[in-house]
Parts: structure tokens; sequence; C-alpha cells
């Protein structure tokens, strides 16, 4: 049996079962945050130490600028209501990407949130803001390149944001889409991928079970046979 533990999640579809159920993408945002809640709980349930969630990456500026200011106020709600739930339950945040263009009152709350946090050792979860995978491995590269060191697999692991977290077992992908869209592409090259229809305010912890069951019975052969 496979042991799990990294998830990471590309949350697609709230703007298409926003407009669908609510006329607006931005509900759909506001019913995919429920979703988060839910695979979170989840998580710590099924001993997984890892999440990551893909809340909002380096393309996601191109959207409508209220579309984004209602992303950042979720982020903002989410934060405020859960921190003491994160403390209570001993989980550990993280954020990955580049937070520098964030406003400062934003940027601070999530420094701080991460702080309050860092000792928590039952689930880490890594929210992904401004994220991007080109942008992190570029940056890899310069870090090296200005330290004058080899560029090698330690020397590029070191100094992307997830130095210190294990590679995703799974990455998982809802909005019946199939692609990765700049997410974790160096961090993913050995993990099991899915593909889910059902749109992420769809998706339920029944879903979450059913693809950590069919992961731990898959043969993982890292290119062995
Ligand atoms: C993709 O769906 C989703 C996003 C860009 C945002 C993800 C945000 C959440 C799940 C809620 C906020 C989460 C936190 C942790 C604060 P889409 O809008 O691309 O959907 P579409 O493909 O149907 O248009």
């Amino acid at each position: 049996m496979n042991h799990l533990k990294h998830v990471a999640i590309i949350m697609d579809g709230n703007g298409r079962w926003g407009i669908k159920h609510k006329k607006s993408r931005n509900l759909g945002h506001k019913a995919g945050l429920n979703t988060v809640e839910k695979i979170i709980r989840s998580s710590v349930k099924n001993k997984v130490k890892y999440l990551t969630l893909y809340a909002f990456s380096t393309e996601n500026w191109k959207r409508p600028t209220n579309e984004i200011n209602f992303l950042f106020n979720l982020l903002n709600d989410f934060i405020d209501q859960k921190i003491n739930d994160f403390i209570k339950n001993k989980i550990k945040l993280k954020i990955i990407g580049n937070i520098n263009p964030f406003k400062n009152k934003l940027k601070k709350k999530l420094k701080k949130s991460e702080q309050l946090t860092k000792k928590n050792n039952k689930l880490q979860v890594n929210l992904a803001l401004n994220y991007g995978s080109k942008f992190e491995l570029i940056n890899a590269f310069k870090k090296i390149s200005k330290n004058k060191k080899n560029i090698n697999v330690k020397n590029i692991e070191k100094n992307l944001y997830t130095s210190s977290i294990p590679d995703p077992d799974i990455l998982i992908r809802t909005g019946n889409t199939n692609r990765l869209s700049n997410f974790l592409l160096w961090q993913i090259a050995y993990s099991e991928i899915f593909f889910e229809k059902k749109l992420w305010p769809d998706f339920n912890e029944n879903d979450y079970n059913i693809i950590l069951k069919k992961f731990r019975k898959t043969k993982r052969n890292y290119g062995n046979i």
C-alpha cells in the first residue's frame, strides 16, 4: 500500500458553478471556500501531512478587478475566521508564492498566521497565492547562479518555495479540465494525477476519499519496472 504524505489540488470550477447556481462567479468562489474547509478536515482525518491548495495564480491578475478583490476579501475573511481553528487543530499554514505585491495589511496578516502556526505538526496547509511554477523555477536558477553554485536537483529544490516539503504524491484537478496551469511543474514529476469532472464547490469528502483509496492501491515505479 502506498504511503500518502502530500496532496496538491487545483481547485477549478468555482466560476462555472457560480454562474450555473447563483448567476455570479464570485458566489462560486464563496461556495468553493466551503469545500476548502471540508477537504482540510478530511485531510486531517486521512492523516495527510501536507495539503497544497492553488488559490491564486500569477495569471489570475488578468481577471476583472471585481473578481480579484472578491477573492482577496474571501482570503482575508478565511484567515480571520479560521486561524483559531488552525491553532486548536495543530494545523500549520504556509504561503507559497510571491505575496510582495499584496496590500500591506494582508501581507502582515498572512505572515502573522504563519508565525502563529509554525510549530504545528498535524497537517501543513500550503496556500499557493500569486504562485506560478515558471516564476518559482526562474527565481531558483537566479539564486543558484548568484551564489555561484552548481545547477543540480538538490540546489534547485533547495531554492523552491517547497524546499523542505516532500513532493506531492497526488495532484487533483477538479472542474473537468485536463491541464496543469503552471502549478508545481517541477514537484509533480512523479505525482499521480487525478482529473475530476466535478466543479470544486461540488467536490466532497466522499470524492476525496475515493481518490485517496485509489492512490493507496496504485503501484508507483519511479521509472523502474
Ligand atoms: C478556479 O476556478 C479557482 C480560483 C481561481 C480561486 C480558488 C479560490 C477558492 C477555492 C476560494 C478561496 C480560497 C481561499 C483559501 C481563500 P475558476 O474561477 O477558474 O472557475 P472556472 O474555470 O469555472 O471559471
